[in-house]
């Protein structure tokens, strides 16, 4: 087993996808860049990564991905301009992007799938543990992941996944693990994984979500990984053959996450994320909830 001796520091985040199912919204502006309240998606991930203490962030970006790179850098002007009006609070909340975490750019060219993208990363990660953090999942920030699979990848080397229990019916649209319990309940070791199985196939409800600690010998199985399902290289795939083979790169174990996660890939629970965390912010929830109590008995 490879235990890890640095503390992990590396986040990769896979923002390369065309995210169709925005469209037309998406048409010109990147997926990650829809705001969800008054901040883009992807924010709200780096922020995740940051308090997790990994500040050195990689986006795996495409065509038509600059104002991600724009959104994390300075904007002189901008800035320039609310300081001579003295708006101090707008000109925090401008910087706050720029400040939060060192970031790097690789662009994936093409998009061969979810695996290939994390591939990408190889030659900026290097032999390390690092996270994967998919752009469309929000994890709630009061429900921390994301620190607690780091702390279970230190204490057993390997990599290390996050599942989630869901509807039988709804696997189909996850990775899925057959696990075995340790004596941890919230820490499964992972026998196996499947992509996206039919219902009638899969070996358990417990679906992938999208935060990962990987060890870097995934590396060098997904150099070896064939196309899988929809003809992508799926990082499923890698970890399965991790997950069937300790002797690759070390067990991999799951953490099973039951806190609140959007699926902000989803329209649906793009909207509610949208309504739910306005309505627990301090500064506009009160109207918001007055309002929204109002709506829901008046007009629904
Ligand atoms: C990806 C992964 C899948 C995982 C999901 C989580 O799929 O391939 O294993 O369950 O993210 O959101 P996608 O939703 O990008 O098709």
């Amino acid at each position: 087993m490879t235990q890890s001796r640095t503390r992990i520091s590396k986040a990769v985040i896979p923002a390369a996808g065309l995210g169709t199912r925005f469209l037309p919204a998406t048409k010109a502006t990147p997926k990650e860049m829809l705001p969800v309240v008054d901040k883009p998606a992807i924010q709200y991930v780096v922020e995740e990564a940051v308090t997790a203490g990994l500040s050195d962030v990689l986006m795996i970006t495409g065509r038509n991905k600059r104002p991600l790179e724009d959104h994390f850098d300075r904007n002189y002007e901008l800035e320039e301009t609310l300081t001579r009006k003295g708006d101090d609070t707008r000109l925090a909340r401008v910087q706050e992007s720029s400040d939060l975490a060192t970031m790097h750019y690789v662009r994936q060219g093409d998009p061969r799938g979810l695996g290939h993208a994390v591939l990408c990363a190889a030659p900026h990660v290097g032999d390390q543990p690092f996270a994967v953090l998919l752009g469309d999942d929000l994890i709630d920030a009061r429900d921390p992941l994301l620190s607690r699979m780091v702390e279970v990848q230190e204490q057993h080397g390997g990599s290390v996944i996050a599942l989630m229990e869901v509807d039988p019916a709804q696997i189909h649209l996850y990775g899925c693990a057959a696990v075995k319990p340790t004596v941890d309940e919230s820490v499964v070791q992972v026998t196996g994984l499947v992509e996206k199985p039919d219902p009638a196939d899969a070996p358990s409800n417990y679906a992938v979500i999208g935060r990962y600690v990987l060890d870097a010998s995934v590396f060098d199985v997904l150099r070896r990984t064939e196309p899988g399902r929809g003809g992508e290289i799926q990082l499923t795939d890698a970890l399965q053959a991790l997950a069937s083979d300790p002797d690759l790169g070390g067990p991999v174990h799951g953490v099973i996450f039951k806190g609140r996660r959007y699926d902000t890939g989803d329209r649906g629970d793009y909207l509610r994320a949208i309504v739910r965390l306005a309505c627990e912010r301090e500064d506009l929830g009160p109207d918001f909830r007055d309002w929204l109590r109002s709506y829901v008995t008046e007009e629904m």
